[in-house]
């Protein structure tokens, strides 16, 4: 075998070990898919926060607007707590759901399966324990489970 092609394999090898070790983070990786998929219906200029939108609701599915994701403080509201698994439920491809059918905010993740489901293991490696769950199921050991690093 060639140096150039051991080099080549041995830098390939690196650079993957390195991507599948590296911590997911809201500010490197999250943030960034959320402002290119997510924010025109959840953004700060045009959404409602999580109470107002249930105040009324029917005002702004006319307007097909969502409630307000567009920080980290915002976003980590529909993971662990109050409104407990709503992320994970939304975002899911269809593995996890009790009617195998994928959440419904699992088509925005991107234009092509391959994008959808590459976004999908990013934000389930962020959350850390991808459970469906709502406050009322959900146990302390989940709890623990979940990361949402900043
Ligand atoms: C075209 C507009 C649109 C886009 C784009 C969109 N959403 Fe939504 N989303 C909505 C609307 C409207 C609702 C409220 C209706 C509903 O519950 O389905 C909603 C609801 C949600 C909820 C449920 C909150 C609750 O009530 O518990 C979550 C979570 C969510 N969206 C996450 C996302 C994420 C993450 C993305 C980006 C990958 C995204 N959405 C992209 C319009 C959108």
């Amino acid at each position: 075998m060639g140096k150039t092609v051991l080099a080549v394999i041995i830098f390939m090898f690196l650079v993957v070990s390195s991507v599948s070790s590296e911590e997911i983070t809201y500010r490197k990786h999250i943030k960034p898919i959320f402002d290119s998929k997510c924010i025109a219906c959840h953004g700060a200029n045009s959404a409602p926060e999580y109470y107002a939108f249930k105040e009324e609701q029917d005002k702004w599915l006319a307007k097909g607007q969502g409630m307000r994701m567009d920080t980290y403080s915002h976003l980590i509201f529909y993971t662990a707590w109050p409104d407990t698994g709503s992320i994970m439920r939304r975002l899911d491809d269809g593995k996890n759901t009790k009617d195998g059918k994928p959440g419904n905010m699992y088509k925005y993740l991107g234009s092509t399966e391959e994008e959808r489901q590459r976004n999908l293991e990013i934000f389930k490696k962020w959350v850390g324990n991808w459970t469906l769950k709502r406050w009322a199921e959900i146990t302390k050991e989940d709890m623990n489970g979940i990361k949402v690093k900043y």
